[in-house]
């Protein structure tokens, strides 16, 4: 059993969902019970183990088709973030590689993976803090977009991370959280995580962004992302392109946090990442109550793509990345 909390009611209840199946994980991640691309692959891991548990018979063909047509379920939830992409190869690495062995232990391998994928989803995190927080000022007021916290991720987050990070380093930083419409993961969860922290925070509207960077408050920009492309593209939550041309604009620095696994050099450029369209419910709608006339036409793309000339520096595990990226994330990987 996978126990997830329950993101589409935070903060005002605390509630927890039991996935005891893969479809159960698929429908979590599809309804964003579960969301942020860390949180999303390793969900994905967890789904295939107990679509393995599924399985009753020690047929290893059966098996692997059987786990095949699970990673394709989990695989259709949401396209944008390649860590679901990811976390599912990495699995279907461990059931490929030990096929000449019985199913059952198969099926611990897969469960060990699992965990070792959430295990070090935390430690990566914290690097990334590492190496973020030193490019943070004593002073700074940072703007951060959507929830790259603990929530996102196994644990301590990514651009939550660096600001923790940096926190926790003693230096007297403060918080902008955009409310990041149409899901609101700025207002509801990003501002908790926050005050639950005691980290001080700001929030405000979308579109209170570029007077708080004109007016000289913001000092830095932080968000997460869900794929970067070869070129330093960064898909994140729709908003982000914006953010990021009016740091521009304003001269602050433009920074994103995200893990090596959202890493997607098979892709040369932004312009072929996957935006998933979601729910136009989701923006005819604020807390359930419609606010838009019944009949408009509606468009809600979740993601949008901030191309690599408005972005300072990429912070991953295993270091800051600065321009140019093409060549610069191919020898970060290759470290
Ligand atoms: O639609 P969501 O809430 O899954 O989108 C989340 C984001 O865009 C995050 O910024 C991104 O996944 C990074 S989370 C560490």
């Amino acid at each position: 059993m996978l126990c997830l909390i329950d993101q589409t009611v935070l903060p005002h209840e605390k509630k927890y969902i039991r996935c005891y199946t893969c479809n159960d994980v698929a429908q979590a991640i599809k309804d964003m019970i579960v969301r942020g691309a860390p949180a999303i692959g390793v969900s994905a891991a967890y789904g295939l183990v107990l679509g393995a548990a599924e399985y009753k018979s020690d047929d290893i063909e059966g098996f692997i088709n059987h786990i095949e047509a699970a990673a394709e379920t989990l695989r259709k939830t949401r396209p944008t973030a390649v860590n679901l992409f990811w976390a599912i190869q990495r699995m279907l690495k461990v059931v490929r590689d030990n096929k000449d062995k019985p199913v059952d232990d198969i099926k611990d391998m897969m469960l060990n993976e699992a965990n070792n994928m959430a295990q070090e989803d935390i430690e990566i995190n914290r690097r990334i803090g590492r190496w973020g927080q030193e490019l943070i000022k004593d002073g700074d007021v940072i703007l951060t977009h959507c929830n790259a916290g603990a929530l996102a991720t196994v644990g301590y987050g990514t651009a939550l991370g660096v600001i923790r990070a940096a926190h926790e380093a003693g230096k007297n930083i403060s918080v902008f959280a955009d409310e990041t419409r149409p899901y609101l993961q700025g207002a509801r969860l990003t501002a908790w995580e926050l005050m639950e922290d005691g980290i001080p925070v700001t929030l405000i509207t979308d579109n209170m962004a570029g007077y708080f960077m004109k007016n000289g408050t913001i000092t830095a920009v932080i968000v997460g992302a869900d794929r970067i492309a070869a070129n330093g593209d960064v898909a994140n939550k729709i908003g982000t392109y914006s953010l990021a041309v009016l740091a521009k604009e304003n001269d602050i620095p433009f920074y994103v946090a995200a893990p090596v696994s959202t890493l997607d050099l098979s892709l040369e450029s932004g312009q072929h990442i996957p935006i998933e369209e979601r729910d136009e419910r989701e923006v005819t709608h604020i807390g359930g109550i419609r606010v838009a006339p019944y009949g408009v036409k509606v468009a809600n793309p979740a993601f949008d793509v901030t191309p690599h000339i408005y972005v300072t520096a990429i912070i991953t595990e295993l270091g800051v990345v600065y321009p140019p990226y093409c060549e610069n994330l191919k020898k970060l990987i290759k470290k």
